[in-house]
């Protein structure tokens, strides 16, 4: 959505989110509790965080669906508030005030919208299609969105949120339950919108996926911010990688565990499957060498004290580990977390339909 109000574009150091002791309490849940946000113009800022966290409350709050219970947050320097009309010039929120319409297709749901954001007819059709075909729907665009999968719906909730470039788009989890393929298309599109001057504020329940689109990122956990800074930063206090170690035999586990302990000197977790051990790895920890160095080291020691390793990885910290490493203890989901991509498709329906339910309620106390 365009702002009819000229303004100044934003500006490098400038802070297009400013949030201080934000609460929303539901009864007696207190949902978002004192959340402190500061999030710079013209970038992608991470809000990762487990089910429950207070992601999509934080999010409503900005993006002006929902009132704050306590403290204050201000949008380029509007009060979601008190200028709540300024704020929604200049936002965007995915599958919300885009909100796709499954009977019309890819192309009608385009125009329609363009056309109802003050485009002329030629120009309303120019952006669509130029939006389908940057997105990867051109060969989809006369189909109707009933039928396409979720990766597709994904892409064009974010296409419609984006028609109007705005100066701030939310995007509340744009990737949880798409294959690699549509996760990767989705990140392309963000990171082209950031590279046209849109700040982007992502939540996500992946620590890759924030590592790979955000500049900063906060760790969000039961409504509160328990860590926060750029991704180099979080990363020194987490680790960079995490080993994980397969046995062929449990009795050589503590065995193993001796072996990594000297090799990585670093603290060697067991796992409750009783073969597998995990090692969180620094970036240039002690040793100043890197993560991947570091685990085939231990790897060959593994191998020359005779330890027979069925299989062996390294990957980026799971939010788990995140969590274990910052709060000492694994995170805790609120509710229950999708299982199936039925269940996933489930959440998703009541999230739309909650959705608009908060859009109705904020349009009606304007
Ligand atoms: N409209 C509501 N009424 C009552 N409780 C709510 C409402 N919306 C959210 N909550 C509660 O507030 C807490 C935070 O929910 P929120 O949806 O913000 O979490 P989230 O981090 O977005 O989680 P997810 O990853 O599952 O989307 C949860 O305990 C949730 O049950
Ligand atoms: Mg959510």
């Amino acid at each position: 959505m365009s702002s009819k109000q000229p303004h100044r574009s934003p500006g490098p150091g400038d802070l297009a989110i400013e949030t201080t002791g934000l609460v929303k309490t539901f009864g007696e849940n207190r949902a978002v509790d004192g959340v402190d946000l500061a999030v710079p113009a013209g970038t992608v800022y991470g809000v990762l965080g487990p089910n429950g966290a207070g992601k999509t409350t934080t999010v409503k709050m900005l993006a002006t669906l929902l009132r704050p219970d306590g403290g204050e947050a201000h949008v380029f320097g509007h009060d979601v508030v008190r200028e709540a009309d300024a704020v929604r010039g200049r936002v965007s929120l995915t599958g919300q005030y885009a909100s796709v319409d499954e009977d019309l297709t890819g192309t009608e749901n385009l125009v329609l919208l363009a056309r109802l954001t003050g485009h002329g007819k030629k120009a309303a059709y120019a952006r669509a299609e130029q939006l389908l075909d940057a997105f990867g729907l051109g060969d989809a665009a006369s189909r109707q969105v009933k039928n396409y999968s979720g990766g597709m719906r994904r892409r064009i909730d974010i296409a419609a949120s984006i028609l109007n470039t705005p100066d701030l788009l939310f995007l509340d989890e744009p990737t949880t339950g798409l294959d690699p393929r549509s996760r990767n298309q989705v990140w392309d599109i963000v990171r082209a919108v950031v590279g046209h001057g849109t700040t982007v504020l992502l939540t996500t329940q992946y620590l890759d996926e924030a590592d790979q689109l955000a500049s900063r990122i906060a760790v969000i956990d039961k409504g509160k911010v328990i860590a926060e800074g750029t991704k180099g930063e979080l990363k020194a206090s987490v680790g960079a990688g995490s080993v994980h170690v397969r046995l062929r035999h449990a009795e050589q586990r503590a065995q193993a565990q001796e072996v990594l302990r000297l090799a990585l000197d670093v603290p060697i977790q067991l796992e409750p499957d009783p073969v597998a051990l995990t090692a969180r790895v620094g970036e240039g920890s002690s040793n100043g060498r890197g993560a991947a160095e570091q685990a085939s080291l231990a790897l060959a020691e593994l191998a020359r004290t005779g330890i027979t390793v069925d299989n062996f990885s390294l990957g980026q910290p799971s939010l788990d580990e995140v969590f274990l490493a910052l709060t000492g203890h694994p995170s805790e989901p609120q509710d229950p977390g999708p299982q199936t991509g039925q269940d996933r498709q489930d959440r998703q329906d009541r999230q739309d339909r909650q959705d608009r339910q908060d859009r109705q309620e904020a349009e009606a106390t304007r």
